[in-house]
């Protein structure tokens, strides 16, 4: 299938990623049928899209005219037969191994066969997930940054299986959406992860060993290295039992302890202060 026969994208979850890459699709002109288990998760979505949009307007990114257009192609559903209209879909339910398993499944069966799959996973094995489906020529995966509306970084990764016609296609996709795509082969942690999760790892260290504060450690990344956010910081805005599953898929997958999740940040989670989501991490969010 070229790219211009992709007219319309099924988003497989409506949370934090799923609600921000319909948006995308939307705002570039796909029909996106956006498809979560319970109505009140589509309502909680289709509320920030129509949030973010306003913010996209206010910048200039949109004009106020566009909005309704927008929205209008946005086709928010429950029932997972609806999905069979879609040219391309993207899976973006939660990291846990058993739902994808049922949900790419149940999304094999229903979407035509020369429909392509992809999942948003930020650290499950791309080649494990496509041999779950009939179609791993047709899967591919594609991770979103957060927020996906601002973040212009789309990692494409090519799974074993991965054709070079559906490789080229969702390259081809991304850069509809405008986003900038980086071509990466199926590996634990893709670029993304396997880079800077060492890193926020390290920084923990460093506060656990004493060498410096969190905002010392922050200031030097920041003012030194011109990171725009410290690792720390950083962080805490993903979820430091993000952070921990993530280390663990490096340690587990790459079988060098140089990935060990440092102490200090298993700590943290067992304690419940997992950063911004529950108001304390390395930082405090509590005002
Ligand atoms: N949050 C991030 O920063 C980030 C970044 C890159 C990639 N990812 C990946 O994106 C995926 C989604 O993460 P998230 O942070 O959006 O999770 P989330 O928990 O915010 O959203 C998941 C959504 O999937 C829905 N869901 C559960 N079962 C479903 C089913 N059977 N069918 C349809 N929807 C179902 C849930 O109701 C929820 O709304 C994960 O694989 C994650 O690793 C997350």
């Amino acid at each position: 299938m070229p790219v211009d026969g992709i007219k319309t994208v099924a988003v497989l979850g409506a949370g934090t990623m799923g609600n921000g890459i319909a948006h995308v699709f939307a705002r570039a002109g796909y029909h996106v049928i956006l498809r979560d288990v319970e109505q009140r998760y589509l309502d909680r979505a289709m509320e920030t899209i129509g949030k973010n949009l306003d913010r996209e307007v206010k910048k200039g990114k949109l004009t106020e005219a566009d909005k309704p257009a927008v929205l209008a192609r946005f086709r928010p559903v429950t029932d997972m037969a609806a999905i069979a209209a879609a040219d391309f879909a993207v899976e973006a339910v939660p990291e846990k191994l058993e739902i994808k398993r049922s949900v790419l499944g149940e999304a094999d069966r229903l979407l035509a066969p020369e429909a392509i799959l992809a999942s948003n996973t930020s650290s499950i094995s791309v080649t494990a997930l496509a041999a779950l489906t009939s179609r791993p020529d047709r899967f591919v995966g594609m991770h979103f940054m957060n927020p996906v509306p601002v973040m212009v970084l789309v990692e494409v990764i090519r799974a074993l299986q991965t054709s070079d016609q559906t490789f080229e296609l969702t390259m081809e996709l991304a850069r509809k959406l405008g986003k900038t795509p980086v071509a990466v082969n199926d590996a634990p942690g893709f670029v993304s992860n396997r880079v800077l999760m060492p890193l926020i790892n390290e920084a923990a260290y460093c506060v656990m060993e004493g060498v410096a504060t969190p905002p010392a450690v922050d200031a030097v990344m920041k003012s030194g290295m011109n990171h725009p956010m410290g690792p720390l910081e950083l962080a805490d805005f993903i979820g430091l039992d993000v952070c921990v599953d993530i280390l663990n898929v490096l340690h587990e997958g790459l079988g060098d302890p140089k990935y060990r999740a440092c102490p200090l940040l298993k700590n943290y989670v067992a304690a419940g202060w997992l950063g911004r989501k529950s108001g304390r991490g390395f930082y405090s969010y509590s005002s």
